[in-house]
């Protein structure tokens, strides 16, 4: 008799989740008149693609003998040395910056150099669900710690960690997106980094940071990043990895991040890289460095700001103009995303039924939680995948249902 190939799952594989949030965008995709603000991506309008074409195109022309040859786990040098340029971090050593294939593996690199099946990771409740699966995979715990208007808060991030030292868990490090966060598009202001790094260095616990939203700046000023601050202001390098994404800049489908740490992480995640990926796509690397040496990358940059900042407006604008009294969202300075805040005697699940029949999408807040922790009158709406006239029908949509 066959036997189901299911009874030889390991351990791991048997624990891991679907992820609800690619549910939910399924019941959503290709519904004629659906306003979706369910998913996370980019507007298609963002992709620079004559350019990209054309830079293929060469670089396989010009440079194919080296680039469909095998490459470097780390990536390329030359696409290295065009983004420590453009990074402005000229300073940093080959060995302590690695390219990934999108930030998602960067974090799945970091978390499998430290996670031993059990151990714990502290994160932002409400967070991204797709690292805490890839997290979850490693067979890591997640300890949820609220967050206020500028993040994380960092009396709970205290109390969590002594408490959880205090029961002799192994906490092996923190995780933060401090930028327009996803989901709740809120971001760390400079003395809120301070504060957790400080508390990170008092309990010797590294930080993750968690950037992909960076250069997605439409209002307010630039803020420097943990991992910044942590070489700088508390001369600890080892202290903060931090993971950004060219997924919002060029497309999510080329796959393309990188991950810059102390050379104490950075080399273990690389081998991590030797048994997985292999390397990152060779002919994309390359790209991505003519991309940049020609000066596209701060111009197309500068191109998807505008293209952002007046959908972002036309959200928040139409969120104060028909939302109901008792409805509160928060104002992001950048990304994709508004979180909102229904009246507590609202279910977002109940309300994501209805709004499905009523042909608009957005993702109940519940889903962004950690286990143990339960909120159901939140949701998350991203505001860079429809334009300002979808936006305002869309929310007018949700406001009159509410
Ligand atoms: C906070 C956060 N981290 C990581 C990622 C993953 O990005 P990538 O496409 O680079 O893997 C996303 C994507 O939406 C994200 O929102």
């Amino acid at each position: 008799m066959k036997q189901p190939i299911e009874r030889l799952y390991s351990q791991h594989t048997a624990i891991m989740k679907h992820s609800f949030i690619r549910e939910i965008l399924k019941v959503t995709k290709g519904v004629p008149g659906m306003i979706s603000f369910a998913g996370g991506l980019p507007s298609p309008d963002s992709f620079p693609r004559e350019l990209l074409a054309r830079l293929f195109s060469q670089v396989i022309l010009e440079e194919g003998a080296d680039v469909l040859q095998y490459g470097a786990s780390d990536g390329d040098r030359f696409f290295k040395q065009a983004l420590k340029a453009f990074e402005e971090v000229p300073y940093l050593s080959d060995e302590e910056i690695m390219i990934t294939v999108g930030s998602t593996n960067g974090i799945y690199y970091f978390t499998r150099t430290l996670i031993d099946p059990g151990d714990t990771i502290v994160c932002e409740a409400p967070g991204f669900p797709g690292s805490v699966t890839a997290m979850e995979s490693c067979g890591a715990r997640l300890a949820g710690i609220e967050m206020d208007e500028l993040g994380m808060i960092p009396d709970q991030l205290r109390d969590t960690l002594r408490g959880l030292h205090d029961r002799k868990a192994a906490v092996k490090f923190i995780y933060v997106i401090p930028e327009f966060q996803n989901p709740s598009g809120r971001t760390m202001d400079l003395n809120r980094r301070r504060e957790i790094i400080a508390i990170a260095a008092e309990f010797g616990i590294p930080i993750l940071e968690d950037q992909p939203y960076r250069e997605l700046r439409y209002s307010g000023e630039r803020i420097l990043t943990l991992w910044e601050l942590a070489r700088t202001e508390f001369d600890d390098p080892q202290l903060v990895t931090i993971a950004k994404s060219f997924s919002k800049i060029l497309g999510p489908g080329l796959r393309l991040g990188f991950a810059a740490g102390p050379p104490e992480m950075i080399g273990p995640m690389v081998k991590w890289a030797q048994k997985t990926t292999v390397s990152p796509d060779c002919a994309t690397q390359r790209v991505a460095a003519r991309f940049i040496e020609a000066g596209h990358m701060r111009r197309h940059i500068d191109w998807i700001i505008d293209l952002y900042r007046p959908r972002r407006d036309a959200m928040l604008n139409a969120l104060a103009d028909c939302m109901p009294d008792g409805v509160t969202w928060t104002q992001p300075e950048g990304g994709m995303f508004v979180w909102v805040t229904l009246p507590p005697e609202i279910n977002a699940d109940d309300l994501f039924e209805r709004a499905i029949q009523h042909k608009v999408a957005f993702i109940p807040g519940s889903k962004f939680y950690p286990a143990g922790i339960v909120r159901t009158n939140e949701l998350r709406l991203n505001f860079s995948y429809s334009d300002e006239k979808l936006i305002r029908e869309g929310v007018s949509r949700l406001a009159g249902l509410l």
